[in-house]
């Protein structure tokens, strides 16, 4: 395999988060200035988020907006942050989308550099958050990232435990190269 920087080597998304860590407010910052500095199309920066702590009223209410699925294990995260952009039209404008999750994939960098985790939940009820937390209007949620320290993963749910400690797999690069 060829040379990766250890803060991309060892970053992957767990299950099983700490029940009982705390994101510190420290930690939580520099979480955010990754994000505050990720490239974006003209510099517009269309991301915004919303930071829960674990058992505050705002972590409960992006809880609830999760597939059950995806509760199961997303209740022990520390803490669990709404990523959305902002969006003055109807539809979203071109590469929004694509601007807010460079911010994420920043986040995610910092977090291994903080000796944290992070694992991503796309399959949110966008407009149940949107409801939930009040969001302006211009203001569309889309994914939601949980925050953490490594939990164990025999105190997972049964089914979820082979998914935790499974091989992590990906595609040879020849496939990726087209041509
Ligand atoms: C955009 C996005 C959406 C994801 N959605 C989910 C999800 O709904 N549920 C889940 O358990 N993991 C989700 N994941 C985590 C992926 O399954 C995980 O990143 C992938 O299996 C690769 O594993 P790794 O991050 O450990 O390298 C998501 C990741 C991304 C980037």
């Amino acid at each position: 395999m060829a040379h990766l920087t250890p803060l991309l080597a060892y970053r992957w998304s767990p299950l099983a988060f700490h029940p009982s860590d705390e994101l510190s407010a420290a930690d939580a910052a520099s979480l955010l200035e990754a994000a505050r500095w990720a490239p974006s199309l003209g510099n517009r920066q269309p991301w915004r988020f919303t930071l829960g702590h674990r058992d505050d009223e705002t972590w409960k209410r992006i809880l609830v907006n999760l597939p059950e699925r995806e509760q199961r294990w997303a209740h022990r995260a520390a803490a669990l942050l709404l990523a959305a952009h902002v969006d003055t039209d109807a539809a979203p404008a071109d590469g929004v989308v694509y601007d807010l999750g460079q911010a994420v994939a920043h986040l995610t960098v910092q977090a291994t550099a903080l000796g944290l985790h992070v694992r991503q939940v796309l399959t949110v009820d966008r407009a149940g958050l949107a409801a939930d937390l009040h969001l302006p209007a211009d203001v569309r949620p889309y994914a939601v990232v949980a925050v953490g320290q490594l939990g164990d993963p025999l105190s997972l749910p049964a089914d979820l435990v082979a998914e935790e400690t499974g091989l992590r797999r990906r595609r040879p690069l020849a496939d990726l190269l087209l041509g």
